[in-house]
């Protein structure tokens, strides 16, 4: 979603700031734009579309001065254009917002109504027009904000600069994050700290109702209530290095290739690979003295806690609630305090997420982070972090993250079973050795099946529609493989419970329809089987993901099969995510669309 950065600087800050967009880069955009001050003036450069747009205008109107703030927009209110491309200007005051102001309608009236001349459709001009009204009244850019932040209802964080006022820029957040970067001699403000990686590591976070006064040495924040507060500074670990593509063609083609690497990290963090034995991460959160539990998330992570939910019953028997976190907290669902949560966000800012996360708190509830970056709100405000160090994902799809979260939660519902007494030692032995071996396995898969892949994707590249199949945690499997394609080669793909199979989908079988069916040869198998002669029997593409001791019992002439090695049942939903992840990927370069940066999506949704 929309990013922000700021630099109060020593020298000219236009082309930092475009670099420091193109960090911003990966969290998905359709417009972008860049202000300065310069002998006293504000001058602005926007354009829409890609940052490129906005380099090829910056080259033929270039921007002077020391002090400037960027943007990038994802349209909520109003279309990419670059009319309501950020930063908005109103009477010598620069507005860039990321969030929703969800009272703007009102504002906007009562400022049209005293001569206020909106130029956007957006929702974020009305802080330059309040600012502006304050600023005409009298007040000071320090007044004029609080003013304006006492108005604003809903999600924000904004960077603002007062042209008679060249020294200093201005912030404030009230849900999506913002950080203070320290430099020496300069100052940095940006939406997280990989966008000020390169500038420095030493970074303030803002916390909600926070604003602050930023200045080339010196920087003050503020509370709700104009209070001066103080905020700790941290070093953040986000590093430029580790977000290039290196040698592949997209980062989410490396991202899929750096699966075992990154699984085999965040494995060691949670078992033992010397005894074999689950980790007990936390003292905190403790499996054994929770009566149920509850799991909430958004988008693939969801997807990875619902096949959570299946481990958590199967080996811990713990009742699981789960539910997409923008239902989840509102749905005023009746929690018991000895239940425990567990929050699973690669980000750790989804908007949804983090407010389902503080209504359990809220309520009493133990909450654990099921978290990639450890720096976010998310995993700052859980009682535990359970980290799945799966490092930066920079394509929009998520793919090593999803993995990842499913390696810590097959080891945390592991280790609850352990806890609870509900496996016995060996069995606890049994399961975290087939852990341990999935990073080689992952490997294998990985070198092994690219060409199959490959022939298959040209062929599903001529469709239009898909439909995914399977059952048991090969179910949540199938959402997700479904919309993995949807999301990136968007071809409209659906993901059943195979049983469900007769209940509707069925009716769209035809020559016309592939039907990836995801079938380990497990206790399924053969009841999977029986859904995919129906679809053959109607004329439906079948493609078969199974195992080699699937692929010897199903005789089908009309399919594609591809064959993965035999594993354990507890890392097949892992394995299997392998060729899901390449198809999608495969079918997109095929069909040639933005592969990591898929139209309207953004990787970090930090709005309702
Ligand atoms: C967006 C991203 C998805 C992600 C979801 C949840 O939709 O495009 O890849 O799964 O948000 O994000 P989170 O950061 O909370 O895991």
């Amino acid at each position: 979603m929309c990013g922000i950065v700021g630099i109060v600087g020593r020298h000219s800050v236009s082309q930092r700031l475009l670099e420091a967009l193109k960090r911003l880069e990966y969290r998905g955009y359709d417009s972008a734009g860049i202000a300065t001050i310069s002998g006293g003036r504000l001058e602005r450069c926007r354009a829409q579309g890609k940052l490129v747009n906005l380099e090829m205008r910056l080259e033929q109107q270039p921007l002077n001065g020391m002090i400037g703030i960027g943007h990038t927009r994802w349209a909520t209110h109003g279309a990419p254009t670059e009319r309501n491309a950020h930063p908005h200007i109103v009477d010598g005051i620069a507005v860039v917002h990321n969030g929703i102001i969800e009272n703007f309608a009102e504002l906007k009236a009562e400022l049209e109504a005293t001569g206020a001349d909106f130029e956007t459709s957006t929702d974020s001009e009305v802080v330059a027009h309040l600012l502006a009204k304050s600023r005409r009244g009298g007040m000071s850019g320090r007044e004029a904000m609080h003013a304006m932040l006492k108005r604003l209802k809903g999600a924000f964080s904004l960077a603002i600069l007062f042209q008679d006022e060249p020294a200093t820029i201005m912030a404030a957040r009230n849900g999506p994050p913002l950080v203070i970067g320290h430099g020496d001699g300069e100052m940095f403000l940006g939406s997280d700290p990989i966008t000020l990686a390169p500038l420095t590591n030493e970074v303030t976070y803002l916390v909600d109702g926070d604003w602050a006064v930023i200045e080339k040495t010196d920087f003050r924040i503020f509370d709700s209530e104009g209070n001066v507060v103080a905020r700790p500074r941290h070093t953040s670990m986000a590093s430029v290095d580790r977000v290039t593509k290196g040698d592949y063609d997209h980062f989410m083609q490396k991202e899929i290739y750096e699966q075992p690497e990154v699984i085999a990290g965040a494995l060691a963090r949670h078992i033992d690979i010397a005894s074999n034995r689950a980790v007990q991460v936390s003292t905190e959160l403790n499996f054994a003295n929770v009566s149920s539990l509850v799991i909430s998330a958004c988008g693939t992570a969801y997807l990875a806690g619902l096949i959570g939910k299946y481990w958590f019953e199967r080996y811990a028997r713990l009742s699981v609630e789960i539910d997409v976190a923008s239902e989840f907290r509102y749905r005023d669902i009746p929690l018991s305090p000895h239940a425990a949560a567990l929050f699973i966000s690669q980000s750790g800012e989804t908007a949804d997420t983090l407010a389902s996360m503080r209504y359990c708190k809220a309520q009493g509830l133990k909450v654990g982070a099921v978290v990639n970056t450890s720096e976010s709100t998310i995993a700052r405000e859980a009682d535990v972090i359970f980290p799945i160090l799966a490092g930066p994902e920079i394509g929009v799809a998520s793919t090593k993250a999803f993995t990842c979260q499913l390696a810590v939660l097959a080891a945390l519902a592991i280790g609850a079973g352990k806890a609870r007494g509900t496996i016995t030692e060996d069995e606890e032995r049994q399961l975290v050795m087939s852990l341990i071996e999935m990073p080689r396995i992952m490997r294998r898969v990985l070198r092994n099946i690219r060409p199959k892949i490959e022939l298959l994707s040209k062929e599903l590249s001529g469709y239009s529609h898909a439909l995914f199949l399977g059952r048991g945690t090969s179910f949540p499997l199938a959402m997700e493989g479904a919309l993995k394609l949807k999301e990136i080669s968007y071809i409209h793909a659906e993901g059943y419970a195979a049983g469900e199979l007769k209940h509707g989908p069925i009716a769209l079988v035809d020559k016309n329809m592939p039907v990836i069916i995801i079938a380990p040869h497990d206790r399924f198998f053969d009841k999977t089987v029986s859904n995919m002669q129906e679809v053959a029997a109607r004329g439906g593409r079948v493609i078969l993901l199974t195992d080699e001791s699937g692929a010897a019992r199903s005789k089908l002439d009309t399919i594609h099969t591809v064959v993965l090695p035999d594993v354990e049942e507890i890392i097949a939903p892992i394995i299997f995510s392998l060729p899901l992840q390449l198809l999608a990927y495969y079918v997109a370069v095929t069909k040639g669309t933005d592969v990591d940066q898929p139209r309207n999506l953004a990787k970090s949704v930090t709005v309702e």
